[in-house]
């Protein structure tokens, strides 16, 4: 760097010689050189210790949503599988819940008049999905598992079910394309295949370090980081969409999945025409999309498994 004479030394901060980086050129940096920048957070992933698993605590953040269950959200998660699945009730359906969390979907499809069974991974969704049935559908025979959709040899008992609901799960197991492999197994022909997956934005790369940072960092930066990040993203969405962030669909609430976001590792994401295209090779048919209102939240697709001539 260069320094003028004066009373105090000064560097010539020539305006032409700053870096200017624009969201376009960002952009284009990443798609350009996404392979290496895997690459280099791995190196420092590894570089740090993190050699053991990295996973979010899903069920302490579902455990504690629930204490604010309502009458309200279950009727809003009804609807939201409704409206999805374009049916006004799932009576005599069998569905499958994979990575149930806090068992709400689990209880909204049981409430429409299906038959359910729930798994999911982390002991504490487990507890959670059970407590929800106890307080709301005790005499039920929905049936309550711990088990992994990586676990092929857990999900041979299962036979093929009408629907198969799993909504921001299988980009959270390690292994995505493996998860929605296992998991489309499991739909019958003419089944339907309900799934969300973080969409695939440039800014997903820079979204996998935050939330790896997240889980591997002390509690009191974790909790500071709920702090920054809910202001964030609560202007962000309150410019972005114009809409009250506070009032989210599905049942559920703005500071639970604010945790969700940041903390939520393992973390994948796809286009939707990667999915589209992995899912037809195997006989999907995509027959319902919703968009995310911002870049990398999930897209919600439903395919139909159409039956082979
Ligand atoms: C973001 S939550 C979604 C919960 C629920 N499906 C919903 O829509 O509210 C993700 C859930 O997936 C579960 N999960 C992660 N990996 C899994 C795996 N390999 N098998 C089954 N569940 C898994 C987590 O434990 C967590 O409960």
């Amino acid at each position: 760097m260069e320094y003028s004479r004066g009373r105090f030394l000064q560097p010539h901060t020539h305006p032409s010689i700053l870096p200017t980086i624009s969201p376009e050129k960002a952009r284009k940096f990443i798609d350009q050189n996404e392979a290496e920048l895997h690459f280099l957070l791995l190196a420092i992933y590894i570089s740090m210790g993190d050699s053991k698993e990295t996973r979010f605590a899903f069920g302490q953040n579902w455990a504690d949503f629930l204490k604010g269950i309502s009458e309200e959200r279950i009727l809003d998660a009804e609807n939201s599988l409704k409206s999805m699945l374009a049916r006004e009730e799932l009576k005599g359906l069998q569905i499958l819940d994979i990575g149930s969390g806090s068992g709400l979907f689990s209880l909204a499809a049981h409430r429409l008049g299906a038959q359910i069974t729930s798994f999911d991974y982390d002991k504490d969704s487990v507890a959670c999905t059970q407590k929800i049935k106890e307080q709301f559908a005790p005499d039920s025979n929905w049936q309550i598992e711990e088990g992994s959709v990586l676990d092929q040899a857990y999900l041979e008992k299962f036979q093929q079910f009408d629907v198969v609901y799993s909504w921001g799960v299988l980009h959270h197991t390690g292994s995505m394309w493996q998860a929605i492999m296992n998991a489309a197994d499991k739909v019958k022909p003419r089944g339907q295949f309900f799934i969300a997956i973080y969409n695939k934005h440039w800014t997903s790369i820079i979204w996998k370090g935050i939330k790896w940072f997240y889980n591997t960092s002390p509690s009191f930066v974790k909790s500071t980081m709920n702090q920054v990040f809910t202001l964030i993203i609560f202007l962000w969405l309150l410019v972005s969409t114009g809409r009250n962030p506070l009032k989210l669909e599905r049942g559920m609430d703005f500071k639970h999945d604010v945790i969700d976001w940041i903390g939520g590792y393992p973390y994948e994401y796809a286009s939707i025409d990667e999915l589209d295209q992995f899912l037809a090779k195997r006989g999907f048919k995509r027959t319902n999309l919703k968009k995310p209102y911002g870049w990398t939240g999930c897209n919600e697709l439903v395919y139909t498994l159409v039956p082979q001539k």
